[in-house]
């Protein structure tokens, strides 16, 4: 399993049977962002809300790729008027693909609206995503969101993923000292930040967030990723490593 940052909220998941899921593929609007959006050609996209910094180049890759977009209800709509493939679903509800890969979607506390048409355009919930890979091993894209009671008595207690995909932004999301007690309510081995230092106004120094979870969060390693980089797990179960390559 490999997870690769493509910076903001971007990520690359390629499972252990090479199923390659892109979430929230803000590419080409983000200086940051170093992977040329031509080289991305996913099997599936999720998109967590409609903003456009989560939509970023979605039409355009799932135009190019024949990926089926996965997000909800409202959004599927708009994306199946642009004659493009999209499956919509809503808080609680899971997909199989190919009876192999389960996605859920859960809640977000945060907004929707479709913001980069003419006028903003209705888009549902804002959400998450927990991925449940061929392993059984699961990672939580947390989306855009603040801090909510359900991480702990539903994505924690329920779910208990083993890799979060965490905001620290603040402003628009969590900050550092929320998104760290998120991961403690989690309770996942892994914590990788996303949401922070693409504009100036979401700048947040990783390590600052890397202290707070170990003052709060026993036994959670943080790893940030840079845009580019990749977190790997070992395929075989009970045989694990953490790298980080590029
Ligand atoms: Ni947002
Ligand atoms: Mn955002």
């Amino acid at each position: 399993m490999k997870i690769k940052y493509l910076g903001h909220s971007a990520f690359m998941i390629i499972s252990e049977e090479g199923l390659k899921i892109l979430i929230d593929p803000f590419i080409s609007g983000n200086e940051l962002s170093n992977t040329p959006v031509e080289e991305l050609n996913p099997d599936i996209i999720l998109v967590t809300h409609g903003h456009s910094d989560h939509f970023g180049d979605t039409l355009d890759i799932a135009h190019n790729s024949g990926a089926t977009v996965i997000c909800c209800h409202e959004i599927a709509t708009f994306i199946q008027k642009q004659g493009l493939n999209s499956v919509g679903m809503n808080i609680g509800g899971s997909i199989s693909i190919n009876d192999l890969v389960n996605i859920t979607m859960v809640f977000a506390e945060h907004s929707s609206g479709i913001d980069f048409t003419e006028e903003i355009e209705e888009g549902g919930v804002a959400a998450g995503f927990i991925i449940t890979l061929e392993s059984g091993k699961k990672i939580y894209h947390a989306g855009d969101t603040a801090l909510f009671s359900d991480m702990k008595t539903v994505i924690g207690d329920i779910y208990q993923p083993d890799i979060a995909l965490l905001p620290i932004g603040d402003k628009y999301t969590m900050g550092v000292e929320d998104a760290a007690i998120a991961t403690s309510w989690l309770g996942s081995r892994i914590v990788i930040p996303m949401h922070y230092n693409t504009f100036p106004e979401i700048e947040q120094d990783p390590e600052v967030f890397a202290q707070y979870v170990d003052e709060v969060s026993l036994g959670t390693v943080t790893m940030p990723l840079q845009p580019g980089e990749s977190y790997t797990e070992e395929y075989e179960p009970g045989d694990e490593y953490e790298s980080i390559d590029e």
